[in-house]
């Protein structure tokens, strides 16, 4: 078998792997990355946030020019949808980036394999592609290799009837009715791109209340938006299997009830990719959840490996992989780095926009943590009123003796922008006053932030 040899393995070209192995070659190491798929950039950039995102844009357009344009004395008429554009677009968008990825590697002198990676032994992995097998020796093996949608019993996705979000996003045809497994920012944000479209979406959650893991207050308000935009939510529902009825999918909830949609989008959270990876010739053992279990400077139970990512514990989310994948080649260049899970923002894209960095209200009270908040309404924000966008809200939330920020919260619009600055605050150990104390530009969206931060004071100027 033909080997080559590096210092650095990275496995897995993800928002994880290809940072990491571009930081990397930045710090000088002689880094190479082994990919399976022949697009660079993982789930993220080729079947998940970028692809999802192009959909968002184009099709609140759609629903914005076919009918949502009235009040600002816009009258079109004569919209129609090319859905099959609308596709290439998105298409054109991802190859962009996952080309420009390529390019990045090449300039930066990362070396790129394509085949799927499997461990021999610790520094010692075998690629099989199309050009049959290569076996690569490294000092260290980062491994990246990111997560895949959950199965959940009696439901086989098949990608026509049942499907997960990477058929969702190439559909050739707006389905007439759409039942959506899952009520997280997958669910909810496939679910407004078809609904925009002209699918019935209905959204089935097993649990009582929308997006688990956010703040419970800003959830509850984000679903009375969507809802009153045409989503049907059925919450506290199990769903016990899926099958196929004459071109229709029949759903069974636990209880008796049946549904029946032209499209199921299965959507029920994610889980690692950590299987083939032949792990056990390393005598690593994942845990419960098939994660790796690694320390805090990333390390597995083998020498010089490491994993980040959706691999191992914590928010599966691409933003905090990059952040490790950084924060582990620092510390293999000699380096000191961390990332710190209790501020890693989070944001789900509908209209309007979800975002949260910190800690909840409910985290918060169960800590016995004693806080309080602000809360600052977007219908009092004087650029959210001329653009038409007021529904929403943020909510600044602070340790009741010491004002330190603990957590921040909102929903409205362009949130997702908003919540870097609240990013950054909390980051820095800023106090509510502080921030409410910061200059912000009027009139801006963000001033929404400064005003809830003020409101724990009560000193919100225009509440
Ligand atoms: P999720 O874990 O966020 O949500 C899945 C939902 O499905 C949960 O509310 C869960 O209670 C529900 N569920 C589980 N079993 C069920 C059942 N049997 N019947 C009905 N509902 C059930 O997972 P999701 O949305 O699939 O996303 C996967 C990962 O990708 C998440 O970590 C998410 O944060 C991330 N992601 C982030 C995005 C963003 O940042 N905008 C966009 C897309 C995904």
């Amino acid at each position: 078998m033909e080997t080559s040899q590096h210092e650095l393995l990275v496995i897995g070209a993800g928002p994880g792997g290809y940072v990491a192995a571009l930081r990397a070659a930045q710090r000088g190491l002689d880094v190479a990355c082994v990919e399976r798929e022949p697009a660079l950039g993982g789930t993220c950039l080729r079947v998940g946030c970028i692809p999802s995102k192009a959909l968002l844009s184009s099709s609140a357009l759609y629903e914005r020019v076919s009918g949502g344009l009235g009040e600002h004395g816009i009258a079109a008429t004569g919209v129609s949808l090319d859905l099959a554009a609308m596709m290439r677009r998105k298409d054109e968008a991802v190859k962009l980036l996952t080309d420009g990825i390529a390019q990045l590697f090449k300039r930066r002198g990362v070396t790129r394999y394509e085949g799927t990676a499997r461990f021999l032994a610790p520094g010692r992995v075998a690629v099989s592609g199309a050009g049959g097998e290569h076996e690569i020796s490294a000092k260290h093996v980062i491994i990246a290799t990111g997560g895949r949608t959950a199965a959940l019993p009696g439901i086989e996705p098949d990608g026509e009837l049942v499907c997960t979000s990477t058929e969702a996003l190439s559909w050739p045809k707006v389905p007439g009715e759409l039942i959506v497994i899952g009520a997280g920012a997958i669910g909810l944000e496939l679910g407004t791109v078809w609904r925009r479209l002209g699918a019935k979406v209905t959204v089935l959650e097993v649990l009582k209340r929308i997006l688990p893991g956010m703040d419970a207050e800003i959830a509850r308000e984000a679903q009375r938006l969507l809802k009153r935009q045409g989503i049907v939510f059925k919450l506290g529902v199990s769903v016990e299997g899926v099958r196929a009825e004459r071109g229709r999918a029949l759903v069974q909830l636990a209880g008796g009830d049946q549904l029946a949609a032209d499209r199921v989008l299965l959507a029920a959270g994610r889980v690692p990719c950590t299987d083939g990876l032949g792990l056990e010739a390393l005598g690593i053992e994942t845990d419960a959840g098939d994660r790796i279990p690694v320390d805090e400077r990333y390390r597995c139970a083998a020498e010089y490996t490491y994993a980040i990512g959706d691999v191992i514990t914590g928010p599966m989310l691409a933003h905090r992989a990059e952040e490790e994948g950084i924060a582990c080649v620092e510390m293999i260049a000699g380096g000191e780095a961390g990332v710190d899970h209790d501020l890693i923002p989070g944001v789900v894209y509908t209209e309007p926009e979800v975002a949260g960095v910190g800690r909840t209200e409910e985290a918060l009270t169960e800590a016995g943590i004693p806080h309080r908040k602000g809360v600052f309404h977007f219908r009092a924000n004087s650029r959210a009123r001329a653009a038409g966008h007021i529904d929403g809200r943020v909510k600044v939330l602070a340790h009741a003796e010491t004002d330190e920020l603990l957590g921040v919260h909102a929903v409205g619009p362009q949130v997702s922008e908003l919540i870097a600055e609240a990013a950054v605050a909390l980051s820095r150990g800023m106090t509510s006053a502080e921030l409410g104390a910061v200059c912000h530009a009027h009139p801006t969206l963000a001033e929404a932030l400064k005003e809830a931060a003020l409101a724990l004071h009560g000193r919100a100027i225009h509440a």
